[in-house]
């Protein structure tokens, strides 16, 4: 399992273009052909049948578990492809997850641990943030301004910066206990205003039923299977308040959805996520591409969503 020095190597969470090195990485959806895409270090893929098994087991949970997502036929299709996608790169959901958490007991509780290789680019991140913010919060049919929640908060570097200057209060969900346990200290006198930190996974998660204004979910999301992204965003939508908004921010793949095996993360590209946004129900008010990072990082995203219309 890697140490924080080849997290430096890998520049995450804003990692180097991989296009170059592992254009072979990236792997198509169901049904093309993926299986040299890996490379030798990563662990041997599904074949074929057992991608299909795992599918068909995996859209029996969705008839079983989620009534509410789509069930037609063009729907169904989608499915099959996105939930092949993960299944199909991480090799064991199990040990995906396993392994991400592995390798976050490394990492320092600091700003440094939270932007990797990349501290220097904490502001520019933060900025664009919370300019992309305030298109959306605060006035008439937009969101209010009472409670945000931090999804894959860290020491809460989103809550000091962007979050706590807008919301009268904070909650913050990571999976670590010491990067929660950090946050006190990180926040330097904004404490106060942090109402609950939930250590818990975000696919064991579940928002409380609208209690946010915004959810903030920041380079975590490719910590996520499909299943369980999906799972999530129809979970948050419920957490919503009247006028609320879910932003996302991840880096967004060329194409295809490509694994880190350093981190255990997925990358997926852009029409991945609007896949599962759609069937989550969501609608994307808005989605722009991070400006001023090096053009060599792999591009990252900003998408606010709010509830669809059929959803109370
Ligand atoms: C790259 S850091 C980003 C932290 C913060 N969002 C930021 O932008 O500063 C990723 C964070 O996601 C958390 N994380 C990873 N997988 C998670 C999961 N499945 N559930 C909850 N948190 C997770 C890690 O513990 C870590 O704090």
């Amino acid at each position: 399992m890697q140490g924080f020095s080849s997290v430096h190597q890998t520049g995450w969470p804003l990692k180097w273009s991989k296009r170059r090195h592992t254009e072979d990485k990236m792997l198509p959806l169901l049904g093309k052909d993926g299986d040299h895409s890996l490379e030798e270090s990563q662990p041997p893929m599904e074949s074929f049948s057992q991608a299909l098994g795992t599918t068909l087991a995996k859209l029996c949970w969705g008839l079983a578990a989620a009534p509410f997502v789509l069930i037609s036929s063009a729907k169904w299709f989608l499915l099959m492809k996105l939930y092949a996608l993960t299944s199909q790169v991480i090799n064991g959901e199990m040990q995906f997850y396993a392994r991400a958490k592995h390798f976050y007991r490394d990492v320092p509780a600091t700003e440094e641990g939270m932007m990797g290789d990349y501290i220097e680019l904490s502001n520019t991140d933060v900025e664009s943030s919370r300019e992309f913010l305030r298109k959306f919060v605060g006035g008439v049919g937009k969101a209010g301004t009472n409670r945000a929640l931090d999804c894959g908060s860290g020491i809460g570097r989103i809550s000091k910066h962007v979050l706590l200057p807008v919301f009268k209060s904070v909650e913050l969900v990571d999976m670590m206990e010491n990067f929660l346990a950090e946050v006190p200290n990180y926040l330097q006198g904004k404490e106060d205003r942090v109402e609950m930190y939930y250590c818990k996974s975000l696919q064991e998660f579940t928002p409380a039923p609208q209690r946010y204004d915004v959810i903030w979910i920041q380079w975590v999301s490719g910590y996520l299977t499909d299943k369980d992204l999906l799972e999530f965003l129809i979970r948050c939508q419920n957490g919503l308040k009247a006028n609320g908004v879910i932003i996302l921010k991840d880096n967004v793949a060329r194409e295809g959805c490509t694994l880190d095996c350093l981190d255990s993360s997925v990358i997926r590209d852009l029409n991945i996520l609007h896949s599962l946004i759609e069937m989550s129900g969501l609608t994307i008010l808005r989605e722009e591409r991070q400006e001023g990072f090096p053009e060599q990082c792999v591009p990252v995203w900003m998408l606010a969503m709010q509830k669809g219309p059929g959803h109370s």
